[in-house]
């Protein structure tokens, strides 16, 4: 067989896992390494990294899917983990809810299974393991969607979002709440000393690990700005594409519609 020259062969697709390009392919067995370290730690190290402000970013997210308290309401949170998001939209809603907490992490689901078990909205809950880039149900299945903290690890995030709007019905909403660029003067370098010298250490002590919570803060950096993100989101189809930022910009609340 003729080898064609680098220059005219195609090149094996790339992704970032954090600062480091790695195989397109081998990025989601690197992700899933990462949350099979830190899930029985996941929801602490939460609360300690954003001092408890993940909460609040989380409630800003539920009160805009507005679930209906008094009808039916199919909501789908992928990337879910310890269902963290969908307590909180089952408790929002009424007793018609149904939220399925989709996620590739079955480390993270079975911690999500036991909190449920524990919740008062708990048995609104369905835990599904799948992959947010080929989601495992019926187009049109989905009143809203919401993906936090999690559209970032997925490596082809474009599939991503053209499953999302698959699934939603007419007048669905897709909802992701995901780090994004600071930008208030000085909050931007102290935030990012913060992240890059303590988050680590924070792991370190709490989880034993480092690398997890070293690869999280990368992450963020590589994460398209929220202008070139809300581009993709309409690029899948979605409509009235916008973005609100919450605590400087932490973090960005993302919405579209399937319209
Ligand atoms: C930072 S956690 C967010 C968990 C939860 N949404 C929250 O806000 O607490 C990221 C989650 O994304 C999940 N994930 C990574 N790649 C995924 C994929 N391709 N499909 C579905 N979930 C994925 C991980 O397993 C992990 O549970």
């Amino acid at each position: 067989m003729t080898r064609l020259p680098p220059a005219q062969g195609k090149a094996p697709a790339e992704a970032d896992f954090g600062f480091t390009k790695v195989p397109l392919a081998g990025k989601q067995r690197l992700v899933d390494e990462v949350f099979d370290r830190v899930a029985r730690r996941y929801d602490l190290m939460n609360d300690l990294m954003s001092g408890g402000l993940h909460r609040i970013w989380k409630d800003v997210l539920v009160s805009m899917v507005k679930p209906s308290r008094n009808q039916g309401f199919a909501h789908l949170d992928v990337a879910g983990g310890t269902g963290d998001v969908a307590l909180r939209v089952a408790a929002a809603g009424g007793p018609a809810t149904r939220v399925t907490v989709l996620d590739i992490n079955g480390e993270m689901l079975s911690v999500g299974r036991q909190r449920a078990v524990m919740a008062p909205a708990g048995s609104r809950l369905a835990f599904v393991e799948a992959n947010a880039e080929a989601l495992p149900f019926g187009a049109g299945a989905f009143d809203a969607y919401t993906v936090a903290f999690g559209i970032r690890n997925v490596p082809r995030l474009d599939a991503a979002l053209g499953e999302a709007h698959r699934v939603l019905k007419r007048g669905g909403r897709f909802l992701c709440l995901e780090f994004s660029d600071v930008d208030v003067p000085g909050l931007n370098r102290l935030y990012e000393a913060y992240s890059f010298a303590a988050i680590p250490v924070i792991g370190r002590l709490v989880v034993g690990d480092s690398e997890p919570y070293r690869y999280l803060v990368e992450s963020i950096k590589k994460f398209p700005q929220a202008p070139q993100f809300r581009q993709r989101i309409e690029a899948a189809g979605f409509r009235r594409a916008s973005f609100t930022r919450l605590t400087g910009g932490i973090v960005a609340i993302h919405s579209g519609w399937k319209l």
